[in-house]
């Protein structure tokens, strides 16, 4: 069975989705470890209370950007994690890591990439840029990590209307109810059906 590993900085509600389609056998793999960089976010209450391992590796108590994903490498690989999910992920991972993985990290976002991504575009700041730009639908992606932020191949996405009342807390919670269902079914597609990647697009594997 592959191993899932999951990096997450806060809530975890993505984190909780991953963990009961993986309960309900919707996603026919396990998870291995969760690492947070953020010691005491309720993403690792989530973790233990689903009786899974977990690691805190602080960002902050590495000069380097690179020592610390090589340290979140050291994990993943002493727990033999075949696919790393970012789940609320919000530290920018380095080359190494992403190396050890081809096609091999998740990350979620809360906006239709490629539009509102990029360096700073995280959290609230998508929901605020997004009703701030004027457009009448946003939602969620799951793609493949490479080494420039946000525009890796786009395994899945899920739409949702912008509303005129919209605020951005109202938009972040019609989008995290996207993710919700978007990213466990993402996670399943690469894990038992295989992606072929050409390029940008990523085509599910037709299988007989
Ligand atoms: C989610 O909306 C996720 O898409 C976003 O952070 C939230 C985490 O919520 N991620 C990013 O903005 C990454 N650029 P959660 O901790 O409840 O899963």
């Amino acid at each position: 069975m592959k191993r899932i590993g999951v990096l997450v900085s806060g809530s975890g509600t993505n984190l909780q989705a991953i963990i009961d389609q993986v309960a309900s056998g919707f996603i026919g793999a396990e998870i291995g470890v969760v690492v947070s960089n953020k010691p005491g976010v309720y993403s690792l209450a989530r973790a233990q209370a689903a009786g899974i391992r977990t690691r805190v590796i602080d960002h902050r108590l590495y000069a380097r950007a690179q020592d610390f994903s090589q340290s979140i490498l050291t994990v993943m690989k002493e727990e033999q994690i075949d696919l790393i999910c970012l789940a609320g992920f919000l530290r920018i991972i380095d080359p190494l890591l992403i190396e050890a993985y081809p096609n091999g990290i998740l990350n979620i976002h809360p906006s239709l990439l490629p539009a509102f991504g990029g360096k700073g575009m995280y959290g609230h700041h998508v929901h605020e840029a997004v009703i701030a730009s004027g457009v009448k639908y946003s939602g969620a992606t799951v793609h493949l990590v490479t080494p420039e932020t946000d525009v890796g191949p786009i395994v899945a996405q899920g739409i949702t209307a912008v509303a005129d009342t919209d605020t951005p807390e109202t938009l972040a919670a019609k989008v995290l109810q996207i993710e919700h269902q978007l990213y466990p079914r993402a996670i399943k597609l690469l894990i038992e059906n295989g992606l072929e990647i050409d390029g940008l697009r990523v085509r599910e594997k037709i299988t007989k």
